[in-house]
């Protein structure tokens, strides 16, 4: 049984709770945040389990990474289902069979249906390279460049049906340089992606984080204080 056939609404357990929380991540390229999240949890002995690791592009580099790292990998191509919907719901037949407590988007470059996203609601997970709300969609590095803001970053939200919208867990910043390119910017932003996805696995892995019915998020730490709520 997942932890969340509990309501979303209220934590399921304590903090730091013996039971192993159950990852799905879905990728669609390198994989370098799949690589730094799963990294973490060994190093760090969190009670986390990486059920299947699944991405919609053969020839995304992180499931070769997945394979050597020991993790079952699957590749479920996209382009060989005859619409979104189709895709989508073998999608979710195949993560629901893993009983995932989370699923994370890593890297993962393909809309969801609104259907898709109910049925994982409170669970569904997604890194962004900006500051949202700022920047939602493609080519972020490049439209903050023109813009001329002077901070960018990155942001992990809960997916709802708004694309890029859902509510955020954490954000982590950086100043732009005038000598940023947006390659350049890009890797920046991907090294603070990897400090900060690990860390809100952990705080999933601890059960330290809930989603409401309202769409609002809490974060607790390990001795069960309230530390944070968002607004
Ligand atoms: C990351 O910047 C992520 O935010 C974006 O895709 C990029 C590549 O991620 N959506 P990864 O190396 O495949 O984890």
């Amino acid at each position: 049984m997942s932890k969340h056939d509990a309501p979303v609404n209220t934590f399921s357990s304590s903090p730091n709770a013996t039971k192993t929380t159950r990852f799905v991540v879905l990728i669609s390229g390198q994989g370098s945040n799949l690589q730094a999240i799963v990294n973490h949890a060994r190093n760090h002995s969190l009670n986390a389990s990486f059920e299947h690791i699944i991405s919609n592009v053969p020839s995304a580099q992180g499931i070769e990474w997945a394979q050597r790292a020991g993790l079952p990998a699957t590749i479920i191509d996209h382009r060989s289902f005859v619409s979104r919907q189709a895709f989508d719901e073998t999608l979710a037949e195949t993560i629901e069979a893993c009983s995932p407590d989370y699923v994370l988007l890593a890297g993962f470059m393909r809309i969801l249906t609104p259907a898709f996203v109910r049925r994982f609601r409170g669970r569904l997970i997604n890194i962004h390279p900006s500051l949202l709300p700022a920047f939602s969609g493609l080519r972020t590095h490049q439209r903050v460049i023109e813009s001329g803001v002077s901070c960018h970053g990155c942001t992990i939200h809960f997916v709802t049906e708004e694309l890029d919208h859902g509510p955020i867990i954490a954000q982590a910043a950086l100043p732009v340089s005038s000598e940023d390119t947006p390659e350049r910017l890009a890797a920046r932003v991907l090294a603070l992606e990897h400090e900060l996805y690990p860390r809100v696995v952990g705080w999933l892995a601890n059960n330290q984080i809930a989603f409401n019915d309202k769409g609002l998020v809490t974060l607790r730490d390990v001795n069960n204080r309230h530390i944070w709520k968002s607004s």
